[in-house]
């Protein structure tokens, strides 16, 4: 760190670095968080990949980005699949050129007692929210480290999405729990892996989002989330915490973001 005096330009406020000529993959950008996040990225200039199983959907965000003037890549894959995943990243570095942000979003909450619970519930949100994450970082981590040797930032970005349930297990989500700790483990040792060569992994953790994430739930369960939501987010608010932490200086690394609604107690 210099000791020396600082320059007008050093005591002037933090740069917020738009993504022009950046590339972001978003992974469940069909619905809810990476919808928003998909849009809110290309509103700062990154030209972004879309990844979800649902074209049609994927379709509509991509045509609101080009219709704000940006660039979008629409990728149908399922990324509980490792041939997929792996080749969405090929497809977006292939079609798009590079890769400098990834958004592992994609994600399911399927909560209820262990007891009796469908072991298909529990492959399900293993499969997807932490098998899925896995294979993404694993395809996408060569090229966001070239990224981060290279104009026009320097520097490049995972940020992975966990939840409230990430760092607080209750009863009723042990499973969904188990997956987004799981989450923050595995960002926090690759975090400290590669962020010396400018590779940024932040962590995300959203309470109660108005999503379409509950509506998987069996129709009992259902009932007892709805029983107990009170105020919610919107999809835009988490957005934009992942907006601000790729936007930040090459120096500067948010590592992690855990926002509630504010009357959300717990
Ligand atoms: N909403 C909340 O209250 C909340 C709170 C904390 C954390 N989160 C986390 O935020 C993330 C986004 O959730 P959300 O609330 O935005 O829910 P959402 O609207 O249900 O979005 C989930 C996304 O994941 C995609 N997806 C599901 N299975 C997939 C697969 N096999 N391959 C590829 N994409 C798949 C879905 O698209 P397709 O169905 O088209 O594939 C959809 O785009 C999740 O990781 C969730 O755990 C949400």
């Amino acid at each position: 760190m210099s000791m020396s005096t600082p320059t007008s330009d050093e005591t002037a406020a933090p740069r917020r670095e738009r993504l022009e000529g950046t590339v972001a993959l978003v992974t469940g950008a069909s619905s809810g968080i990476g919808a928003a996040t998909a849009r809110a990225l290309a509103a700062q200039g990154a030209a972004v990949a879309l990844a979800a199983r649902r074209k049609d959907r994927l379709d509509e965000v991509a045509a609101a980005v080009r219709d704000g003037g940006g660039t979008a890549l629409v990728l149908e894959c399922d990324v509980t699949d490792e041939v997929q995943a792996a080749s969405a990243v090929a497809q977006t570095v292939g079609e798009l050129g590079r890769l400098d942000t990834l958004v592992n979003n994609a994600g399911v909450m399927l909560l209820g007692p262990v007891v009796d619970a469908p072991l298909s519930e529990w492959k399900n949100m293993v499969e997807l929210n932490l098998l899925g994450l896995l294979y993404c970082t694993h395809a996408a981590l060569p090229h966001l480290l070239a990224a981060a040797e290279d104009d026009p930032r320097h520097v490049a970005d995972i940020v992975n999405l966990s939840s409230v349930a990430g760092r607080f297990a209750r009863n009723g989500n042990a499973v969904y729990s188990l997956t987004k700790f799981g989450v923050m483990a595995f960002s926090e040792s690759l975090r400290q892996e590669i962020t010396k060569r400018h590779v940024r992994v932040s962590l995300v953790e959203p309470g109660a989002t108005a999503t379409e994430l509950a509506s998987h739930n069996r129709s009992e369960i259902l009932e007892n989330i709805r029983s107990q939501f009170g105020q919610t987010m919107e999809a835009g608010d988490i957005a934009d915490a992942i907006a601000y932490i790729v936007t930040r200086r090459r120096e500067v690394t948010i590592n992690e973001v855990l926002i509630r609604p504010t009357e959300q107690e717990r």
